[in-house]
């Protein structure tokens, strides 16, 4: 019999009824009229949510298939590429780049901190003959919970030709990215996380000097060929080039409606509430979030464990003592934190068992927590929100 966990990682989220009633549905013909309407609706609606013109393009893959279709895209072999580097996945992006031949310059933090726009200025002024060819960013670093700040960064390249390309797989849909506005080159998210659909999707914005550089990119690519994305979602009845992952459209398809309906800012204030309560709950406990508020993303959490205890055991014990599913660390944070989610589809009700599952946990665990004083700060950030 299937398990009903309480799910508060950071992507896969759990999914909204009517996301579940939309896959709910029979196969059709993935080049015919009928896909065509609900694919041409879906990237109307996304377009929206990246606050973009210009094409979104769907592919057949998780986030990390995005990533790679940035990489063999938009760069060749030898270029130099400057990465803003504080976590996990913003190494992953860098890693990928090097995997391609790029030369990859890391600008760095500790991982918690931010990278000080300073410093990414500093770099973009030292290359006097203008030789990167992008910069990468992860808006929402899910690793760690900082928030990378896309449009200082974007205002650091100043003139600078380089393409700004940002991964918002865990920030799309829950913090602003005013991709057009802010001038980014190439956003890059998944389906599973604050788009509420499963995993299954990965969708770019292009901007119109990011397809010029596609056109010099001498990356071998095929699969993840964007030119033929873009031809594909401009047939008569747009799709994907291979056969796509029709159950996940639908999904995506019926998410993107409720996040329109319920409106970006009041989507992206829902997400502000949710966190603040988690970091209050979490200092009401006597624990303390990895990141300061200044810095904190909304759409996850980590939150430092006290010294000697393993964050995967107080995980392993919130998911066999209570179903409650919450995330372990990842890289040299793998037993130092553990991450609650907040992003897409949550509720007040479940991140407040979220939090005392988590007091909990780690009184079995022998280290016992204020956890009802952390619930009663949780509720109090919740109603303060409530009448701001
Ligand atoms: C910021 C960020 N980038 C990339 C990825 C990788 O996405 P996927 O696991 O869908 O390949 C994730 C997944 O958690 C992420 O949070």
């Amino acid at each position: 019999m299937a398990q009903i966990n309480l799910l508060l990682i950071p992507g896969p989220t759990p999914l909204p009824q009517e996301v579940l009633r939309a896959m709910d549905r029979q196969m059709t013909n993935h080049r015919g009229p009928t896909f065509g309407r609900l694919v041409g609706e879906m990237l109307d609606g996304l377009r929206q949510v990246f606050q973009t013109k210009h094409d979104v393009i769907p592919l057949v893959c998780s986030g990390t298939g995005g990533l790679e279709a940035a990489v063999t895209n938009f760069l060749s072999a030898g270029d130099r590429v400057l990465s803003v580097n504080n976590g996990s996945f913003c190494e992953r992006f860098a890693a990928i780049a090097e995997r391609y031949g790029a030369r990859v310059d890391r600008v760095t933090a500790d991982w918690g901190h931010p990278v000080p726009i300073e410093a990414i200025a500093e770099h973009l002024r030292s290359d006097a003959r203008r030789e990167y060819r992008a910069v990468l960013v992860t808006q929402s670093e899910t690793s760690t919970g900082v928030h990378n700040d896309v449009r200082a960064v974007r205002e650091a390249l100043g003139d600078h030709p380089a393409l700004l390309m940002v991964d918002a797989v865990s920030s799309l849909g829950a913090i602003p990215l005013e991709t057009d506005a802010w001038g980014v080159d190439v956003v890059i998210t998944g389906s599973q996380k604050a788009l509420m659909s499963p995993p299954g999707m990965a969708f770019l914005s292009v901007s119109d000097r990011a397809w010029a550089a596609a056109e010099r990119s001498t990356t071998p690519r095929f699969y993840f060929d964007l030119a033929r994305g873009r031809a594909a979602i401009h047939d008569r009845f747009p799709s994907t080039p291979f056969t796509t992952a029709m159950t996940v459209a639908y999904a995506v398809h019926a998410a993107v409606g409720l996040i329109l309906r319920e409106g970006l800012p009041q989507v992206f204030a829902r997400h502000r509430r949710m966190a603040r309560m988690v970091r209050a709950g979490v200092r009401g406990m006597g624990l303390a979030p990895l990141v300061d508020d200044a810095h904190a993303v909304h759409s996850v959490t980590p939150v430092v464990m006290p010294e000697g205890v393993d964050g995967k055991a107080v995980v392993a014990r919130a998911r066999d003592a209570y179903d409650v599913l919450i995330g372990a660390g990842i890289g040299r944070l793998e037993h130092t934190v553990v991450r609650i989610g907040h992003l897409g589809y949550t509720k007040p009700e479940w991140l407040l068992a979220g939090l005392e599952t988590l007091g909990r946990s780690l009184a079995d665990l022998g280290h016992p927590v204020q956890t009802e004083a952390g619930t009663a700060a949780a509720r109090e950030a919740l109603e303060a929100a409530a009448q701001r």
